[in-house]
């Protein structure tokens, strides 16, 4: 295992990540981690970026021990990294620098012959780096020579003359340092040796032994989920790590897709054998969205709601847990939290290490653990999005869930211009349901990354036989996107647009006109709302 030490750079996820393209396993935890505490000697240490400077006060800092002769496990320190390694041997080797350097660099390393060249191994001539950082060393700090230099950096990156202890000031993690991966093979593997055995199966396991050992022999364990990736391949493995001491809920809050809930409930009880219990709650979600146009107001109603429901299935499911035989309280919540959305919660944030535990589903976490006094698991917080698919796939999940569009938690809901009634939300659906089921028949469905049937409020003027009649207007929407931060709208051939549009109109009720958003992210949104 390699120890990634956290001070909290955006970057240091990135690490992981890269160890684990390496099939490196990889460990990442708070800078503020005691070696005494480990339950593993790691084969290396990297001390990640951050954004603090390291002579102030309050900066944090790693333990001394990991510096230890006896201890004797290589060390690299990245952008603060480096000027921790730098720091802990004198503090006056580190100066704020005049000139920030941010963006490219080209790196030159030093030849000296020898093991410090080895963070270079197979590097000839500069490499192309990322570079972001304000403060510098002044100075080389004992023992140590400079490796590599940048225009701006003459210590750009460092090594010990006797030591494995390696500093780079610029960031190989990220992809921006096109050949920052073997800089990282070149340490994790080369210079501490560690194997190149991690997959996604020997994860699988390990996470699966770890929540039983976190879960112990009779707790019990609820959480929600949507039919999506995240939550089902959650659901799944905490099921093979504690059978049917997982409970998991699905609130139907009418803003799903056409047939979408009976299908989730035949995937994960049938096919992937979850224990599941599904609350109808469409009548009071609709009920509530009575009138309510403006769509924050929605996503509030909707989130609030879904919170509500979800807390008294917690507080039935407990009160019958207590009947079961062998069976213990319910004690833990699950979240299919991902990493991009925790990234801030194992970080640094100041003087005083914190792990925060709140993410962003309208406080579903808060309530439950706060409320209902319940604690917290994340089997996927290590995890990116391709690599819980992967998981997915390892534990049989179905590839047509597997691969399946993103969905909005408010469903529909933010999908629908406007108040979202009874009817409209038929119309929505039904024709969400031709168009996905038109994309999935012509082969496309993989190459976009999110679809949908979205409703205007304004009605428009159709004839269907001699007869002039209104009806409402359908948006199509199609997106291509990898980061879901910016998108473009899929190239349709006009051809299969015109098919959708004519089967839409022919077979949905109420609908008289059909138009297809071009618009990208930016300017626009994915969703309508
Ligand atoms: P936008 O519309 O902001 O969507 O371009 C970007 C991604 O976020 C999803 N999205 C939501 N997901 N609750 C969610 O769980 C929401 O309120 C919400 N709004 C947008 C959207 O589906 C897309 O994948």
């Amino acid at each position: 295992t390699i120890l990634v030490l956290d001070f909290g750079s955006q970057y240091t996820h990135l690490i992981t990540r890269r160890l684990r393209e390496l099939n490196v396993l990889a460990e990442l935890l708070p800078c503020t981690t005691k070696i005494a505490d480990l339950d593993f000697k790691p084969k290396g240490i990297i001390l990640s970026g951050g954004p603090f400077s390291v002579y102030e006060e309050g900066a944090p800092h790693a333990d001394p021990a990991i510096f230890e002769e006896s201890y004797g496990v290589p060390i690299l320190g990245i952008c603060y990294g480096l000027q921790e390694i730098a720091w802990r041997l004198s503090p006056e080797n580190v100066i704020a620098g005049t000139e920030r350097e941010y963006g490219h660099a080209d790196l030159t390393p030093d030849r000296h012959g020898g093991d410090v060249d080895r963070l270079f191994d197979g590097i000839e001539g500069s490499m192309q780096v990322y570079m972001s950082h304000g403060d510098r060393l002044s100075q080389l700090p004992q023992g140590f020579c400079t490796i590599a230099t940048t225009r701006n950096s003459p210590f750009a990156a460092i090594a010990h003359k006797e030591k494995a202890i390696y500093g780079i000031q610029a960031h190989p993690e990220v992809s921006h340092t096109p050949r920052g991966i073997e800089l990282l093979k070149n340490f994790a593997v080369n210079i501490c040796g560690a194997r190149q055995h991690w997959s996604m199966s020997s994860f699988c396991d390990q996470e699966i032994a770890r929540i039983r050992a976190l879960v112990g022999p009779t707790a019990q364990v609820i959480g929600a989920v949507s039919g999506g990736v995240d939550s089902t391949v959650a659901a799944k493995l905490m099921t093979e790590a504690i059978g049917d001491r997982f409970h998991a809920v699905l609130v139907d809050n009418g803003l799903m897709r056409l047939n979408e809930c009976q299908q989730v409930k035949e995937t994960l009880t049938e096919h992937l054998g979850i224990s599941l219990t599904v609350v109808d709650g469409s009548k009071r979600f609709l009920d509530a969205l009575k009138g309510v146009e403006e769509p924050e107001r929605k996503r509030k109603i909707i989130g609030g709601l879904f919170i509500d429901i979800f807390e008294e299935e917690a507080i039935r499911i407990e009160k019958e847990a207590e009947h079961t035989p062998n069976a213990g309280k319910v004690v833990w919540f699950v979240q299919g939290t991902l990493y991009p959305d925790v990234i801030e919660s194992i970080s640094f944030k100041g003087p005083s290490a914190t792990i925060k535990t709140h993410h962003n589903v309208g406080g579903l976490p808060e309530r439950m653990m706060n409320g209902q006094g319940l604690r917290l698991i994340e089997p996927l917080r290590e995890l990116f999005k391709d690599e819980v698919r992967e998981l997915g796939r390892q534990l049989g999940v179905h590839r047509d869930l597997v691969m399946r569009h993103p969905f909005p938690g408010p469903g529909i809901g933010v999908r629908i211009i406007g108040e979202c009634t009874p009817e409209r939300v038929r119309i929505a659906r039904e024709a969400d349901h031709i168009y996905i089921n038109m994309i999935r028949e012509a082969g496309l469905y993989d190459e976009i990354s999110q679809a949908y049937a979205g409703l205007d409020t304004n009605q428009a003027v159709g004839v269907m036989g001699d007869k002039r009649y209104m009806g409402y207007i359908v948006i199509l929407r199609a997106v291509v996107t990898t980061d879901f931060m910016t998108a473009e709208a899929y190239p349709f051939d006009m051809k299969f647009l015109n098919k959708v549009a004519v089967r839409i109109v022919n077979e949905v009720e109420g609908i008289s006109l059909v138009t297809y958003n071009v618009t990208s992210k930016p300017p626009g949104t994915i969703e309508l709302q």
